[in-house]
């Protein structure tokens, strides 16, 4: 198991997620992704990282909602908190174990930077949504190193553009972000400021305008919203 799947895992494994979003900032971009996640996931949704399950429910055109992790006290959390989901614990470097053209929407957010293979992921993700659905995923703008239980990693390393040149999908929509919101949150006094009591005077909306302005020049994470070609079959017997 890689150090980035293994930061992840363990009894208290959901508890340290939920505490490590449990702030203004992580609260903004969770509800930007929801809203750009509402506007295209509809139907059979396959989630690639389901984590703790942060969008079950919030999709208001989903009709199911699936999906796969590495980590055993996720998926269990999330099928219990959710019955009707199915989530199985599964390792997305070895690609995904679900048959052709299944669903109308698959997404992995915040977790292919970490997880890296994307020449084996991504063109996984497509295999598996049907002609004229949509790919959702994210990832940073340039290569970051960073040290995870003392090994050295690096998130955003590989060549997500040369990836997707070979995959039979389109680009509906390329969301930037991440541009003022986490680098307040890596600024330790800042962060302090926007949680705390005063921070309260800049309301969220403030936030989320000087995040879209400032987005364009400053993103360091793209979200791309792609769509399965749909090729119809030609006709022979014509
Ligand atoms: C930062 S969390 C994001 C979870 C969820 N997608 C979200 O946005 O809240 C990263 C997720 O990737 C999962 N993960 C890491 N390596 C994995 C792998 N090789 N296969 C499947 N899941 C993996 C972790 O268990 C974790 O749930």
């Amino acid at each position: 198991m890689t150090a980035y799947a293994g930061k992840h895992q363990g009894g208290s494994a959901v508890a340290r997620y939920q505490r490590k979003l449990d702030n203004r900032i992580d609260r903004l971009r969770h509800g930007e992704e929801v809203k750009l996640l509402a506007r295209y996931a509809k139907g059979a949704v396959y989630d690639c990282t389901i984590g703790t399950g942060r969008f079950i429910g919030l999709l208001p055109q989903v009709t199911s909602y699936g999906g796969m992790d590495a980590s055993a006290e996720f998926v269990s959390y999330v099928t219990s908190a959710n019955p009707e989901v199915a989530a199985s614990v599964r390792d997305l470097t070895n690609g995904i174990d679900e048959p052709d053209g299944t669903y109308d929407c698959v997404i992995c957010l915040r977790s292919l930077s970490g997880i890296g293979h994307l020449p084996t992921i991504v063109p996984a993700m497509v295999r598996v949504t049907k002609p004229g659905g949509l790919i959702i995923l994210d990832y940073g703008r340039r290569p970051v190193e960073v040290k995870l239980d003392g090994h050295t990693t690096v998130l955003d390393g590989e060549d997500l553009d040369g990836v997707l040149a070979h995959v039979d999908a389109s680009l509906v929509e390329r969301h930037l972000c991440d541009a003022v919101l986490t680098r307040l949150k890596r600024a330790p006094r800042l962060f302090r400021l926007i949680n705390g009591r005063l921070g309260r005077l800049l309301p969220d909306a403030a936030l989320n305008a000087v995040e879209r302005i400032a987005a364009p020049i400053w993103w360091e994470r793209q979200i791309l919203v792609l769509r399965r070609n749909d090729r119809a079959v030609p006709d022979l017997e014509r």
